[in-house]
């Protein structure tokens, strides 16, 4: 099926095992954890297979340190279920809630990014959360009595109003804590050696699965910063693509930032074309399951080394089936990932 060479496997060495090559003498391929902490991307055609061979990293990951799944569509639990059984399964509910984090500047900057803020809407925000904030459940009130003169003010302040309401709505606001409490890292310490799920679609508006995958990054690194976890911790988002809009994206920063925190993200979409060049040269693994679009199977080629016709392969893989390009391997590999 493919011109692919698999002589060397110098990845054989690795400890997350991801298969075992296609092409004959099979052999195994495996990965090294450290190489996670530098980035990962899984693309792939929607029914390809990435969110499985996701959760079958994840599993083994979590020998090495913490594992959060940002769970877009709330499948993790069956696929996991099908790999090792074992995660634990974090949903945000009124007794459960999504603690915030410590800095109003990073609050700041999430409600710019997810609610797309012009800078007249930013500037009254500021204006309104400068004082700190005790509770979400306060900033709608807060933006409503902020008293404005000025007409464009005005129009700023009720559109600012109605972007708001979205996400905090009688029903999310009440899934929000006020301010970072040890409840998380308390769950994060105890979810070591198994994945720990953090399901987005208790969420039905995107917006507000959004915010809450980027409040939870937006933790993971202040608890690293500041030392309330010492674990490694690699941090996989499901359907990326969803999350990664805009152009001051949160998670594009984190991941030419966060190596030194010893935090790797892992990207899973079925858009590489979408991908900024930033963040596919941020990526240390590329894990490519099957691709139709052209636009995607050239950025992706571009991407991964030199001498193997990956341009040809692409299309024509099945299920399951990738090409794999990490630094420990000589050159791609074509891999039967092996969930059973
Ligand atoms: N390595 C594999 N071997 C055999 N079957 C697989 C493998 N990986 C995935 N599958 C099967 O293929 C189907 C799609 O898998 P999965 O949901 O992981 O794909 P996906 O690329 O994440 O899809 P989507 O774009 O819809 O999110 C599932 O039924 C799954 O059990
Ligand atoms: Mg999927």
């Amino acid at each position: 099926m493919s011109k692919l060479r698999v002589t060397t496997l110098a990845g054989n060495d690795g400890d997350i095992r991801i298969g075992v090559t296609i092409n004959r003498p099979q052999r195994e391929v495996r990965l090294r954890h450290s190489d996670f902490l530098r980035h990962c991307i899984i693309v792939g055609t929607t029914g390809s297979g990435k969110s499985t061979t996701a959760g079958v990293i994840a599993s083994q990951l979590s020998k090495f340190g913490i594992v959060i799944i940002l769970d877009w569509y709330g499948e993790f639990p069956q696929i996991l279920d099908k790999i090792s059984h074992k995660y634990t399964h974090y949903r945000a509910s009124e007794h459960s809630k999504i603690p915030v984090p410590s800095r109003i500047e990073s609050i700041i900057n999430i409600l710019e990014e997810v609610l797309d803020l012009t800078p007249p809407q930013s500037y009254i925000l500021r204006r309104v959360l400068k004082g700190g904030l005790t509770s979400f459940k306060e900033v709608l009130h807060a933006v409503d009595e902020f008293e404005v003169t000025a007409r464009w003010m005005i129009e700023s302040k009720y559109a600012l109003l109605r972007k708001l309401g979205t996400l905090f709505s009688d029903q999310y606001v009440n899934y929000l804590g006020s301010t970072y409490e040890r409840g998380l890292v308390d769950m994060l310490k105890r979810s070591s050696r198994k994945p720990m799920v953090v399901d987005l679609s208790v969420f039905e508006e995107y917006g507000a699965r959004k915010f809450m995958a980027l409040l939870v990054l937006r933790l993971l690194e202040e608890f690293k910063s500041q030392h309330l976890i010492t674990d490694k911790v690699f941090v996989i988002v499901d359907e990326s693509h969803n999350i990664l809009t805009s152009s001051k994206s949160l998670l594009e920063r984190m991941m030419a930032e966060v190596r030194k925190l010893n935090i790797g993200i892992t990207l899973i979409t079925q858009s590489p074309a979408l991908l900024s060049y930033r963040i596919i040269s941020n990526s240390n693994i590329k894990i490519i399951h099957a691709l139709k679009s052209r636009d995607d199977v050239d950025v992706i080629t571009r991407s991964v080394g030199s001498g193997v016709a990956v341009d040809k392969v692409l299309p024509r893989l099945g299920v399951g089936e990738v090409v794999v390009d990490a630094p420990s391997l000589a050159s791609p590999v074509l891999v039967k990932v092996n969930y059973a």
